[in-house]
């Protein structure tokens, strides 16, 4: 089997953490692929030079490259990247991407263009980081009907909640940290504002509840408006706030909601700190089950977006007839719930 192609578009925190992991765990990664992976183009806008890898300052390039099988989209926001995703796939590559609110604003039209041209667009570490949640809701918990879903899904504003409540410091100094660190939006408002938790709630709900991605329905509240009096308040009260995002299904429809939450500090949810992320999904066969890991960073975002090149390329490189089919997204599969206003 020749090598999985792969090209990396943007070169930022996560592109780098991405070559990394790539570089250092080729052995098992090509182990568990069944063909070894080569990154053999990447798109940045400031060139580097690495050898024996093409440098393209213009990233439709990578998309356009017959020698790329997967290309991987980490430029970030909703324009260039749209287009560099619909390019890619019209060209048959295969698509992974860590970009939430790509998928949580475009993902019907995008996976509808996808499913016509046979190819796949993987996205695990759109949501939460490194863990594994994707996969599963969408594999493990396949046999289940899912009854709700609580999470700390964004490790920017549960690190800040974190410090302010450990250190009594303040909101805006812990930002800045979080930006330095990696952890944060270009835009940080997306953090704070509960805008990228929201992207990733619905990207959790559509997959949980078979529903098509509704961005614009979500309940989005912030953590902007908490003092650090109030994280003592809640704190001498035996409460911990955590800022959540919660998919239920009840029986008027799915309700979404992003929010600050005070949670009893016994829980084990009341007790994920700093970048670390946590989802508590409930199936009506399985129970409640909880997944934790790191939510944001490099390498823990890098571990995700592997995860789905290795899939991809699992997928390619084994033989016709034994091809594992990556799991289409279908969006509106199941229903046509409605969505809750709140
Ligand atoms: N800004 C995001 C967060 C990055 O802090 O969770 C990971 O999606």
């Amino acid at each position: 089997m020749n090598p999985v192609k792969v090209g990396i578009c943007g070169l930022g925190t996560v592109g780098k953490g991405t070559f990394d992991v790539l570089t250092r765990n080729c052995a098992e990664i090509a182990a568990r692929a069944g063909c070894s992976i080569e990154v053999s183009h990447i798109g940045a806008r400031r060139g580097s030079d690495i050898e024996g890898i093409t440098i393209s300052t213009d990233i439709f390039a990578v998309a356009e490259d017959p020698a790329v099988d997967i290309v991987v989209e980490l430029i970030g926001g909703t324009t260039v990247a749209k287009d560099l995703v619909l390019k890619a796939v019209a060209n048959g590559k295969h698509v992974v991407t860590a970009n939430k609110a790509l998928i949580a604003e475009h993902g019907n039209e995008l996976f509808a263009a996808a499913a016509k041209q046979g190819v796949s667009i993987a996205f695990e570490a759109a949501v939460a980081g490194g863990i594994p949640i994707i996969k599963a809701i969408r594999e493990g918990l396949a046999g289940n009907r899912i009854e709700w879903l609580a999470g700390i899904i964004n490790g920017t504003g549960n690190f800040i909640l974190t410090e302010m409540r450990d250190k009594g410091r303040d909101f805006h100094d812990v930002l800045q940290e979080a930006q330095e660190l990696g952890y944060a939006e270009a835009d940080p408002t997306f953090d704070v504002e509960g805008i990228d938790a929201a992207h990733k709630l619905v990207i959790l709900a559509s997959l949980a509840f078979g529903i098509p991605l509704q961005f614009d329905k979500a309940y989005t509240e912030g953590i902007t408006k908490i003092s650090r009096d109030d994280v003592e308040y809640a704190e001498q009260l035996g409460y911990r706030i955590k800022h959540l995002g919660v998919a239920r299904q009840t029986d008027s429809g799915v309700e979404l909601r992003v929010h600050p939450t005070m949670i009893p500090e016994k829980r084990l949810i009341a007790n994920v700190d700093g970048v670390m992320n946590a989802v508590l999904v409930q199936g009506d066969a399985v129970g409640p089950t909880l997944y934790y890991g790191a939510g944001a960073g490099a390498e823990p975002t890098a571990s995700a977006v592997v995860a789905d090149i290795v899939d991809v390329a699992r997928t390619l490189s084994a033989e016709p007839g034994h091809r594992v089919p990556y799991l289409a997204f279908q969006p509106d599969a199941l229903s046509n719930t409605p969505i809750v206003d709140i």
